[in-house]
């Protein structure tokens, strides 16, 4: 009797599936899933399906590419790997084999102040992961040490994420029961003393009194714009506001990012705000957008919206789940290569020919 095989995976859909057969209950709750009902979450994706492309014909010749330069450095595509805490649950080797897949698939990636591994660790396992997510700290002396410690492992760059000062509504994870489990625990914060939320109380709210009251403010970003040389890229940007204010603040780039529908539940998809915003910051710094890419298709329409660069998340974790660091830079390389595909037959031979006019809403 032959035992039925998995098919093999053809796009990043099917590494959901798979992941999905191969977690366990509990850790596929905390990757898969969104906040309260989830809007956000399906939205992200509705967006993209409801945009249409233009193809362009008879635009063949040499000197095509997908390169972009972002902060320095040339990609050979605009695809990078997110920040997505807590990889150890994906698969033993953790962010340390989704850094290996990163470089081997010339992709940009950022690592999570969550991360289970450290990120001395992480930056050794391949040269492409040099950019670190902050989470700033309570206190500034701690915030201060990690960002001590990513100049000195040789980051390049830092995205501080701000639309996550409170956790969001995980109902998909409370009905899982899912915690971290303790031997989980992320080694960048290792040391690093953490206040206890205060008893609950009628006359005390934890999200007012505990984590509202350490959350950062503008006046901390403009402190660490001042103790950093490293450019720094606010993540969590959804008003054209608040990108005009964080360029005021100092700040070298912004990412368009719902936390893939984790946090505020019914905040718009990214891509329906990303063309706004982008009028809005006219050029002066790069933006990247998230949530909800799953396909080629999909990297082009940001692109065309006003994006430098797409970030990533889910199907990175789901490749590291199904087949470890193979299963990630799978997943990296058949995303290029649907985008190179839309890129030629959208009629672009590189990604400045990507625009607006692309886009039939
Ligand atoms: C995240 N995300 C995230 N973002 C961040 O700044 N720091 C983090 O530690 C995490 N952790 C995290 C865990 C998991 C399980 C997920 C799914 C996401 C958000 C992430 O960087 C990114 O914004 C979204 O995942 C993008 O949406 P897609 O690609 O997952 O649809
Ligand atoms: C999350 C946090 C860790 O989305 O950013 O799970």
């Amino acid at each position: 009797m032959t035992v039925p095989r998995d098919p093999l995976p053809l796009c990043l859909a099917d590494y959901e599936l798979l992941a999905g057969k191969r977690l366990e209950a509990g850790a596929w709750a905390y990757f898969s899933g969104g906040a309260a009902d989830e809007l956000t979450l399906r939205w992200n994706r509705e967006a993209y399906d409801r945009l249409a492309l233009l193809p362009r014909v008879l635009n063949g010749g040499p000197g095509g590419h997908a390169r972009v330069n972002l902060f320095g450095r040339t990609y050979a595509h605009p695809i990078i790997v997110a920040p997505v805490a807590h990889q150890g649950l994906a698969h033993p080797d953790a962010e340390r084999a989704t850094a290996m897949a990163a470089a081997a698939q010339g992709a940009g990636m950022v690592l999570s102040t969550l991360a289970t591994i450290a990120m001395e660790a992480v930056a050794a396992a391949g040269d492409t992961c040099r950019w670190f997510q902050l989470y700033m700290q309570p206190d500034r002396e701690n915030t201060l040490r990690l960002v001590r410690r990513a100049e000195a492992a040789g980051y390049e760059v830092l995205v501080v994420t701000v639309d996550a000062p409170v956790s969001g509504v995980r109902n998909r994870e409370q009905r899982a029961g899912f915690r971290v489990p303790p031997e989980l625990v992320p080694e960048n914060l290792r040391g690093l003393a953490q206040p206890d939320p205060p008893a609950p109380s009628d006359l005390q709210s934890a999200i007012f009194e505990h984590f509202m009251a350490m959350a950062p403010s503008w006046c901390d970003i403009a402190w660490l714009r001042g103790v950093t040389p490293l450019p720094i890229v606010l993540k969590g940007i959804l008003t054209g506001d608040d990108a005009a204010r964080a360029l005021d603040t100092g700040i070298d780039g912004i990412v368009v990012s719902n936390h893939g529908g984790r946090t505020l539940d019914t905040a718009p998809a990214t891509i329906d705000v990303l063309p706004q915003i982008a009028e809005r910051v006219a050029g002066r710094a790069p933006i990247i957008v998230d949530g909800g890419i799953r396909r080629g298709t999909d990297v082009l329409k940001a692109l065309a919206a006003g994006a430098a660069a797409v970030m990533i998340g889910r199907p990175i974790v789901y490749g590291l789940a199904v087949n470890g660091a193979m299963g990630v830079a799978h997943v990296l390389r058949l995303l290029r290569d649907e985008f190179e595909a839309a890129m030629a037959l959208t009629g672009c031979t590189t990604v400045a020919d990507i625009g607006p006019h692309l886009l039939r809403r």
